[in-house]
């Protein structure tokens, strides 16, 4: 089974909540540089101030700190056997960069997540997170007590771009880069398409199945 796994989609695929499963499973680290960038703004670092803006506009924060961070991330001895990818790379300078900074590496796999745009909002829309990270969905994945965290007790909101119209903006900087990017990870034939539609149970056993061939 390939161990560096690149996780694709749009925002609200499922790209985390598989991630996390997978990282779990085959015992590799989840990079996420969207957590990554979370933790910096609610750190407060001058870093988070500058991307908070960015994130609440639905924009991409510029590619050199973005693979800077992930770079420092996969560099630490736990991601030396592998690494699941979620929300990078974003675009192929940033594949191309990630590549050029491990000697020309590339991902055993790449799994590209496809789902419609109504499925998209509603899982964006019903999506809770409590402050140490922890994922609910209001009804696919609720929590046992209403906007409580059911890990450890914290109150559960709204990401501040999970709005309508910032998953708008998001969307469309998603399918501006997008094609380029999966047609990247085609030509070095790592690309596998993932049917992220269904519940997570569903879309978990058909990514197994892609990643253990
Ligand atoms: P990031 O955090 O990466 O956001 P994203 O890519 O838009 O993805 P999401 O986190 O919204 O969704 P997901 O696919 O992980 O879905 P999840 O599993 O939570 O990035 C945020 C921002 O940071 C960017 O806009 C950008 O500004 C910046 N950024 C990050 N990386 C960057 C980069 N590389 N370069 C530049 N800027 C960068 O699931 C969603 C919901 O659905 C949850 O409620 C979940 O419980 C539920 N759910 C999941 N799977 C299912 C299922 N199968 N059925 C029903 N419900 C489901």
């Amino acid at each position: 089974m390939g161990k560096r796994i690149v996780l694709l989609g749009p925002p609200g695929a499922g790209k985390g909540t598989l991630a996390r499963q997978l990282a779990d499973e085959i015992d590799v680290p989840h990079v996420a540089t969207g957590d990554m960038l979370r933790a910096e703004v609610a750190e407060g670092t001058d870093l988070g101030l500058k991307a908070k803006q960015i994130m609440d506009s639905g924009g991409l924060v510029p590619d050199a700190i973005v693979v800077e961070m992930a770079v420092e991330r996969l560099s630490r001895p736990d991601a030396t056997d592998g690494w699941i990818l979620d929300g990078f790379p974003r675009d192929v300078e940033q594949a191309i960069d990630l590549e050029r900074q491990f000697s020309g590496a590339v991902p055993d796999i790449t799994l590209y997540m496809g789902l419609d745009t109504d499925e998209i909002v509603r899982r964006i829309t019903g999506r809770r997170v409590c402050p140490r990270g922890h994922v609910y969905h209001v009804d696919s994945n609720p929590p046992r007590t209403p906007g409580t965290c059911d890990e450890d007790g914290l109150e559960l909101t709204q990401r501040d771009d999970d709005t309508k119209e910032v998953v708008a903006k998001r969307l469309q900087v998603y399918w501006e880069e997008i094609d380029p990017l999966v047609a990247h990870y085609d030509e070095l034939g790592v690309l596998r398409r993932l049917d992220a539609s269904g519940d997570a149970e569903s879309v978990h056993a058909r990514a197994i199945q892609l990643v253990s061939d």
